[in-house]
């Protein structure tokens, strides 16, 4: 019978494999929260290749949240074409002034705080409370949704299962190292646990998986019939 998992023993997966993204911060440093928002708000409907050219542009154009709060919307919305859902933008660059305006330039360190700002939903705010400001909060995204249900084998489909995912994933989150911890589960998601063929063998999660143990990982997520 499969045992507990160990948020120790992925933390130490990511430890040597984790991928060198554009927005992360060096080994055992926090990321600026403005690159953490950035990142965050590209990737929302865009894969990780296509959004490193944005991201890098973007930088190099609008430093820091002041700079972006500060360029006419226009500016901000020619620099997006070619990323698509353009609200998207629209929310970036209301969130950049809400930032300025209320908390002086500073995101706001409390998941609260964040989630109240325009544009940012449960998922970003839980996401930049963890990997910025390594606060206890566990973002959710279809990647971590995958490794959780596979994990607990959790026959209830998407998008029901939502909740229950959620609640998984937080009582996994440790209070040690959380923003690592987020983005191991993505990592995870996006090279071990993947959505066909995963890759079972080398998962440090292999043996605590319940799918895994069932010999059906990839039918998880469930998904309610269309
Ligand atoms: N997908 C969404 N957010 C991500 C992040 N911070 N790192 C890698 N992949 C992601």
């Amino acid at each position: 019978r499969p045992g507990e998992p160990d948020p120790a023993a992925l933390l130490d997966w990511y430890d040597r494999h984790r991928r060198r993204l554009p927005w992360r911060a060096e080994p055992g440093r926090r990321a600026d929260p403005y690159h953490v928002f950035l990142s965050e708000i590209m990737l929302q409907q865009t894969t990780v290749k296509a959004v490193g050219p944005y991201f890098g542009a973007f930088l190099a154009r609008w430093p820091s949240v002041s700079h972006l709060a500060a360029a006419p919307l226009e500016e901000v919305l020619s620099a997006w074409a070619g990323l698509g859902y353009y609200a998207r933008a629209r929310n970036l660059h209301a969130c950049a002034k809400a930032v300025v305006a209320r908390h002086g330039g500073r995101f706001p360190k409390d998941e609260e705080a964040l989630l109240a700002l325009p544009g940012i939903g449960p998922y970003t705010a839980a996401a930049i409370a963890a990997i910025a400001f390594d606060r206890p909060a566990s973002p959710v995204d279809g990647n971590i949704e995958r490794v959780i249900s596979r994990l607990h084998a959790i026959a209830e489909p998407l998008p029901g299962a939502k909740g229950t995912i959620k609640a998984r994933a937080a009582a996994l989150t440790p209070a040690q190292r959380p923003g690592d911890f987020a983005q191991a589960m993505m990592d995870l998601g996006a090279t071990i646990c993947t959505p066909k063929s995963p890759a079972c063998s080398l998962c440090p999660w292999m043996e605590p998986c319940v799918a895994r143990a069932q010999g059906d990982a990839a039918s998880y997520p469930v998904k309610a019939p269309k």
